[in-house]
């Protein structure tokens, strides 16, 4: 199957289908936040701005990458820029693979016409690196006018996807070495199966600029190869994975870096949850995919808004004045 083709199903059984983790939980209510009956702050007093690899966001908020490649990425691409761009929030494009192999397709993840001044990342695949120069892979980041690169790590996808590429021998010297060379911060992500203490580790001695851990009890992405698959073969491993809260709690230990919580991100509280394990921000796939569709860019902001109001009542709640000052403000359910 073409890697368009593959898009296309990843997209429509997002939409279509359960693919949300179905045992294994995010662990965030697990979480409880410190609630301040007396804050001794106004709710005016959150300040939300953010920085994040050279550029100020008015929200410690991303919308992670998703879309590209086939012509119906185009206008959901632009549509969720274009709110990101009114927020003042981060924005992920999909995998870039699709137009490295057919530059033709370049435009289906360029949004700099909608989305001049925020923070685009550009978005490959870890076992995709060794493919590709450096040369090739500043093109793909320069062309779309991205900030920085977020590679994905994803091998329990690629165990279960049917055309996967389940070879990661290597991949951490290549994260290395692009994470120093390439002009541009270079960050890593999962795709929804979570990054451990472990991996992390190894992943500090690197020159990458963030861990966004894509943890799970959000989006199932061996569930969604699973239903692609149609065999019996991945359903068993659909729950697999290191929940979103324990990921942010063990990247924190190993890695001084920015750390993003994700997977399963659903409301502000989920996210100021997030901050006072130590994450510096948060993002969201799936959700802002289903208010696109619902209602295009219009939609994918209310939706957002609503997001980035939770987490400024969230911290005015605990007595914290930024995201920053959250660390500590809970504590863990017995
Ligand atoms: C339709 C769809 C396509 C995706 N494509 C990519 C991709 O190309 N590259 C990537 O790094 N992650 C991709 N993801 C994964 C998301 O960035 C995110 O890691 C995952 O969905 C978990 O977040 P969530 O629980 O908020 O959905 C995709 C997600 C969805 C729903």
């Amino acid at each position: 199957m073409s890697i368009r083709d593959r898009k296309r199903e990843h997209i429509e059984i997002s939409l279509t289908q359960n693919v949300n983790f179905r045992s294994t939980t995010t662990w965030l209510e697990k979480v409880l936040l410190e609630y301040s009956a007396l804050p001794e702050i106004d709710l005016d007093d959150v300040c939300l701005e953010t920085d994040f690899l050279g550029k100020k966001l008015k929200a410690p908020l991303m919308v992670s990458g998703m879309v590209g490649g086939i012509e119906e990425a185009k206008q959901i691409n632009r549509d969720i820029a274009k709110a990101c761009e009114s927020l003042g929030i981060a924005f992920g494009v999909g995998s870039q693979r699709a137009m490295l192999e057919n530059p033709q397709l370049k435009h289906t993840y360029f949004v700099r016409d909608v989305a001049p001044n925020i923070f685009v990342a550009g978005n490959l695949g870890v076992t995709q690196l060794k493919d590709y120069s450096l040369e090739q892979i500043e093109y793909a980041l320069e062309s779309i006018g991205a900030d920085a690169l977020a590679i994905h790590i994803n091998a329990a996808q690629e165990s279960i996807q049917p055309e996967g590429t389940p070879r990661f021998k290597g991949c951490l010297k290549k994260i290395d070495e692009v994470s120093k060379k390439l002009s541009k911060p270079v960050y890593v992500k999962e795709v929804g199966h979570g990054v451990s203490f472990r991996v992390a580790q190894e992943l500090a001695k690197t020159n990458i600029k963030a861990i966004d851990v894509q943890g799970a009890g959000g989006t199932s992405w061996t569930a969604i190869e699973f239903i692609r698959n149609k065999s019996a073969f991945g359903e068993t491993f659909w729950d697999f994975g290191i929940p979103t809260a324990s990921s942010v709690a063990e990247c924190r230990k190993a890695f001084k870096g920015i750390i993003i919580a994700s997977g399963g991100i659903r409301s502000g509280l989920d996210a100021v949850k997030s901050f006072v394990l130590g994450a510096n921000m948060v993002a969201i796939a799936k959700p802002v995919l289903e208010a696109q569709a619902k209602g295009g860019h219009k939609e994918v902001e209310n939706y957002l808004s609503k997001i980035i109001h939770e987490i400024k009542v969230a911290l005015f709640l605990i007595g914290a004045k930024s995201p920053k000052e959250a660390v500590g403000r809970g504590r863990l359910q017995p």
